[in-house]
């Protein structure tokens, strides 16, 4: 019985497996300036989204450790270390040449190999994502990386030769300055280094701050940033947003905002930098992405990848399906095969093997997704599915809404967690008003098999969204793709190869094609005397 399992969803502390038991430590270390420095000031406590019953029967979040709440003071003094190893361009680092930071990269990469474990497991307590997708995570990231130094190796590789006409030219890249890379919670490994790694490779330095749940797994790898690259390249900031990130935008010290999360919060950032127009920002915001299923769609496709692309990680992915339009020739059916298939998801604790659903952040979360519920039911809609929308602690089983209206909040507010949202329709026209009307757009997925429907949609939609998804989920991999969003959803685009681009700026060498100039410069590649005027291959 789907009731009598949210009843029991928590454990006792002590039936923990012992393979995942967590042991709560003071997190006292940030890294600046090369030296990983023990803070001195308040600490804040950090609890997983699972809940355990404590020896005395009181079931609470579960201590999982604390770590620093800096203040003013600090934060500054970690903004400066990367100001200093800047120093304007005239640090060690953005005048390295490319291939001895790719070694110092490469390096990181394998110390960040060694503490797999130590971090798959903090970000399973810290987030409560499952164990098996907590290990992907680590993988992406690591694969990401490793693209990340191929990618330049060939951008390096293209941008090594003279172009050449009147003028002979080098058009190489350079860095932009000092950036600031903030990643979200859901992805707190993997979207905070898919900035950091190419902003960190590209010659800048960079002030890190990890996301409010998602700290933790980050300190094992302090040691491992603090012996790969030069002092102040990298350094972290840990606390509350207002203490710690206003003053640091106020500075107007930072170049770049590498920031995903919501653009509410974003717009804050921006406006308090001193000099909008001199710091450029790197974003990854709000979606509210749209599945519609026409009325040709093969069904059970269709349902299996709106499962998964509502309900992975518990909704909480900014790719996430978070509104589904269905044609109404296919509305009893289509709903009646998704909440049957929602009732084969298995939910529990993230250790559990092929889990689904897991607790989400805290209880703020739940209040806000029951609001949403309530709100549309109070309108006219329906939870459909057996158990919908019932919670327990920190967890929320998934809520199918239907008939969800344009007057309802769920219809427009991205919801981030597992509550679906759905409506038929009989004429295209609803959802594609829905798309061209949202304050958001990232993606869209359409599930047809008709070639005239789907170019006709297709050519319509690709002027809404950044990618059109045929017959699947919306997603943001594979890593190679260019990941983008237009109006609240993004600025800049993400890729491996784009990232490189994003984070630095085309820098030429050029002079007039004379025989003088000539000969000085024949003599720079000689003698290697520049790394910029340089045509070595790397390997
Ligand atoms: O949260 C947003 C992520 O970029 C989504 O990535 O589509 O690979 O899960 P994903």
């Amino acid at each position: 019985m789907i009731s009598e399992k949210i009843k029991n969803i928590f454990i006792n502390e002590a039936d923990i497996p012992s393979e995942f038991e967590i042991d709560p430590k003071t997190y006292d270390h940030y890294l600046v300036d090369g030296k990983i420095k023990k803070f001195k000031g308040k600490f804040h406590k950090a609890y997983s989204p699972v809940m355990v019953y404590d020896k005395n029967g009181k079931l609470e979040q579960k201590y999982i450790g604390e770590y620093p709440l800096m203040n003013e003071d600090e934060a500054l003094s970690v903004l400066n270390a990367a100001v200093k190893a800047y120093d304007k361009g005239c640090g060690v680092w953005p005048t390295m040449s490319v291939e001895e930071r790719i070694e110092c990269v490469l390096k990181f990469v394998d110390e960040m190999k060694k503490r797999k474990p130590e971090i798959v497991k903090l970000i399973m307590w810290e987030i409560a994502k499952s164990y098996s997708d907590s290990e992907k995570e680590f993988d992406r990231t690591v694969a990401y990386i490793n693209g990340t130094v191929e990618a330049l190796k060939e951008l390096d590789r293209k941008s090594s030769r003279f172009i050449t006409s009147d003028v002979y030219a080098l058009a190489k890249r350079s860095p932009l300055g000092v950036v600031l890379c903030m990643g979200p919670y859901n992805y707190p490994l993997n979207e905070t280094f898919t900035t950091l790694i190419p902003a960190l490779i590209m010659g800048n330095t960079i002030v890190f701050k990890p996301p409010k749940f998602g700290v933790i797994l980050h300190s094992p790898l302090l040691e491992a940033f603090k012996d790969s690259f030069p002092p102040g390249v990298v350094n972290t900031v840990y606390g509350r947003g207002d203490e710690v990130i206003t003053p640091i935008m106020k500075s107007g010290l930072v170049d770049v905002l590498a920031f995903i999360g919501s653009s509410r919060v974003s717009d804050i950032l921006k406006k308090e930098h001193p000099k909008p127009h001199r710091m450029k920002s790197v974003l990854g915001l709000d979606a509210k992405n749209a599945a519609i299923i026409l009325d040709d769609a093969d069904i059970d496709l269709a349902v299996n990848e709106c499962i998964d692309g509502a309900l992975s990680f518990n909704g909480q992915r900014c790719t996430a399906i978070k509104m589904i339009f269905v044609h109404q020739n296919f509305q009893n059916v289509f709903i009646e095969k998704f909440v049957r298939e929602i009732e084969k998801l298995k939910f529990g604790m993230p250790w559990e093997k092929d889990v689904k659903i897991t607790p989400l952040p805290d209880l703020s979360r739940i209040k806000y997704l029951k609001g949403l519920i309530d709100d549309a039911l109070s309108k006219g809609a329906r939870v459909i599915n057996d158990c919908g929308g019932t919670d327990n602690g920190t967890f929320l089983y998934p809520a199918v809404l239907y008939p969800v209206k344009n007057n309802m909040r769920i219809y427009s507010e991205e919801q981030f967690g597992p509550v679906i949202p759905f409506t038929y329709f009989n004429d295209i026209k609803e959802p594609l008003d829905y798309v061209i009307n949202s304050n958001y757009g990232q993606q869209v997925s359409i599930f047809s098999k008709d070639p005239v429907q789907i170019s006709r949609l297709t050519d319509v939609l690709v002027n809404q969204v950044s990618r059109v998804n045929l017959n699947s989920q919306c997603q943001r991999g594979p890593d190679d793709l260019p990941f983008t969003g237009r109006k609240d959803s993004a600025e800049q685009t993400l890729s491996i190869s784009d990232s490189l681009r994003v984070f630095s700026i085309r820098t030429l060498f050029a002079f007039k094609a004379t025989d003088y100039n000539k000969e000085i410069v024949k003599e720079i590649l000689k003698k290697r005397s520049s790394k910029f005027i340089s045509t070595d291959f790397i390997m």
